[in-house]
């Protein structure tokens, strides 16, 4: 407890409110703490405790963690269950089938309620049609869909029969979403006609369609469509399926398909700092324990809470707390189609006080935006909402400025409502180092502390632990439940990736920096230490953005770095070379933004550069390697200090500048 009281000397602490630690789950810093010793006592009895508490099991599980093929963990791996029967079965087994599971708000507004009997129907009836369309346990479909109660549907169904999903994100382009189509080597693919985004209706199946006509997609037997729209779409016969007629056709009833705990329950791409992007497979049991017992030690959920994750289910927060962890424990919550700024910035407080919501999770560069905006126009400033029943606040996916922290408690949170600030990855599966609502104080910046069972700690390059205060590597000592399983196809990036050599193999390194406080031991995230941006929240890796760029035929070479951004966190500046003369004037203009638009093509929006910069050359050692230290300094408008007589070309830093 000491650590605890010197980090309430600092100056800007907050301690949770005397009635939210009352009523909490995890109730006061010594519960916390009592948790965190019953893991390091019997790391093993702990887990296998909160997994027979939260899941329900068709065959109970003897073995926990298997270390034996390290790092190739397994855990509860001789157990079966099925993650869509502990999503919805239960819950209506239980007499809750009436309550509502999903509040859904389209993009226009209009509202549609579901409860937790009408979406088991709903994901039965996909199920079978999956099935009737030759869909079999193991097999891989891919969802590339909107966010929507179709697209939850399509991902309880793939759990349900145990087909693996990977969900990609709708705004990747095709190129994107054919390269992981043939990664994981689908079977399906689940779309929509159009997606529906301030107003504006955008294609899906024409870029679906772009996406399996580029090659290597001859797996690929299936494309159903959900007709969101109705706008005009192509059709290939015996292929194309609509969603709607597949699922009448069939009963609403399908019994779930028991899975072994390790099945994978699905695959999600994210970037990495080389190569293309890799498939994050995660497991069934594991996972979703984790899912499903962070919601209710994070967010302190309880059955009366209305939960709203403003993600999209093609990110993992959108897996983790809208498709499986509200689910799982038979929350009620709500889901949006639109985007935080459309009809105005004031959409989120309107929501808010529409459906009552308690719990509200989104990123720091939504409020980021927000707060420029409510500066901007006092109409759109959540003071004009009540918000009053607002209980708990998350953030999550970059770490949030002490400013933004502030604005989000004070106008959000109208300074009752604890912010947990929840550091986690696509590979982690849910919270790692979070404050607990109702006993951590918070400092904003911070992500404080990790959650119990979990062992995440600070080491330099040789895998040694610094002391508090010093900066270093973010890594994770023991495996945990829900842990990403391997990278799919590709075990060998898995593991030099995850658990490399030169910490000693067995740590998992987490791709951040982070320092803990001298005294209190709380993190901060200082980012990543390798060629990773985070722009609003999305992983990029530079190569891919390189890769694209050099994929132009104008283009001869591109270095990509990072610059700190206001509104998105990082944005991204690419360094060009063509193969014809250094274009001035307009016509660098003009090509600056042809060369935006193809990013755009080829990766998706989220990836077009903020800024493009022309130079004959790039700055290069002797050797021939791309000094990025300088790029870095270049694209901040920083004057260049570094030492640069290693340089071949110095004269190219002008140019660039
Ligand atoms: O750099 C960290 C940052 O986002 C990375 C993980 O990105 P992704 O796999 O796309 O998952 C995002 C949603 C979980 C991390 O390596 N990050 C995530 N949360 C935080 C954060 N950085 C600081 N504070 C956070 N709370």
């Amino acid at each position: 407890m000491s650590a605890i009281e010197s980090v309430l000397h600092e100056p800007r602490v907050f301690a949770p409110a005397a009635q939210t630690v009352a009523n909490a789950t995890v109730s006061g810093m010594a519960a916390y703490e009592a948790l965190c010793a019953e893991a390091a006592r019997d790391y093993e009895g702990f887990w296998a405790r909160l997994a027979r508490e939260t899941l329900a099991w068709h065959t109970p599980f003897a073995k926990v963690l298997d270390e034996s093929k390290a790092p190739f963990y397994t855990w509860f791996e001789d157990g079966e269950l099925n993650a869509s029967y502990n999503c919805l079965d239960r819950h209506v087994e239980a007499g809750h089938g009436e309550r509502v599971a999903i509040i859904f708000e389209a993009d226009d507004g209009a509202v549609t309620r579901v409860t937790y009997r009408d979406l088991l129907a709903r994901v039965s009836r996909f199920a079978n049609a999956l099935k009737q369309r030759g869909v079999k346990k193991g097999d891989r479909v891919v969802i590339y869909m909107p966010m929507s109660i179709e697209g939850i549907v399509a991902m309880q169904a793939c759990a349900r029969i145990g087909a693996t999903h990977s969900v990609v994100f709708g705004g990747f382009s095709s190129k994107s979403l054919n390269e992981r189509v043939v990664d994981v080597g689908a079977v399906a693919l689940v779309t929509a006609d159009e997606q529906m985004r301030r107003g504006k209706a955008l294609p899906l199946k024409r870029i679906a369609d772009e996406a399996l006509a580029m090659g290597g997609c001859d797996a690929v037997h299936s494309v159903i469509v959900d007709r969101r729209t109705g706008g005009d779409i192509d059709w290939i016969e015996g292929r194309d399926h609509w969603m709607h007629e597949l699922a009448h056709a069939q009963g609403e009833t399908c019994a779930p398909e028991p899975v072994g705990a390790e099945h994978p329950l699905f695959v999600l791409y994210t970037s990495g700092s080389t190569g293309a992007p890799k498939g994050v497979q995660h497991s069934t049991g594991g996972y979703l324990l984790w899912a499903a017992q962070t919601l209710k030690w994070t967010f302190d959920w309880k059955p009366d809470d209305i939960f709203w994750c403003t993600a999209d289910i093609g990110w993992i927060t959108g897996h983790s707390y809208i498709a499986y962890g509200p689910l799982a424990l038979g929350a009620t919550q709500v889901v949006f189609e639109g985007v935080p700024t459309w009809p105005d910035e004031g959409r989120f407080w309107q929501m808010i006080e529409k459906h009552k919501v308690t719990l509200f999770y989104t990123a720091p560069t939504a409020i980021r935006s927000l707060i420029k905006a409510s500066d901007a126009d006092a109409a759109v400033h959540p003071a004009r909402y009540d918000l009053s029943s607002l209980r708990i606040l998350g953030t999550v996916g970059e770490p949030i400025n002490p400013e933004a922290w502030i604005w989000y408690y004070e106008n959000v949170g109208g300074k009752r409502c604890p912010i947990v600030d929840t550091w986690w990855q696509t590979e982690t599966g849910g919270h790692m180092i979070t404050p607990l609502p109702g006993a951590t104080p918070l400092v904003p910046g911070s992500c404080t502390l990790p959650l119990p069972g979990i062992m995440a700690a600070i080491v330099d390059e040789t895998g040694q632990d610094v002391p508090n205060g010093q900066g270093g590597i973010l890594v994770v000592k023991r495996p945990w439940p829900a842990m990403i399983r391997n990278v799919w196809g590709q075990p060998e990036r898995y593991q030099s990736g995850y658990f490399p050599a030169e910490l000693g193999g067995t740590l998992y390194l987490a791709g951040d920096g982070s320092v803990r406080d001298k005294d209190s031991g709380y993190f901060t995230i200082m980012g990543r230490i390798d060629d990773v941006l985070n722009v609003s929240g999305h992983r990029l890796g530079t190569m891919e953005i390189e890769s694209a760029l050099v994929a132009n035929p104008l283009v001869a070479e591109a270095a990509v770095v990072g610059r700190p951004d206001d509104t998105t966190g990082e944005a991204v500046v690419a360094f060009v070379v063509l193969k014809a003369t250094r274009p001035q004037g307009d016509e660098a203009v003009k090509l600056a933004n042809d060369l935006r638009a193809w990013v755009g093509k080829e990766i998706g929006p989220i990836a077009k550069p903020k800024d493009i910069r022309f130079g004959e050359n790039l700055p290069k050692t002797r050797s021939g390697k791309i000094m990025r230290r300088l790029l870095r300094s270049l694209a901040k408008g920083e004057a260049i200090t570094q030492d640069v007589s290693t340089l071949e070309n110095p004269a190219i830093l002008d140019q660039l500048g």
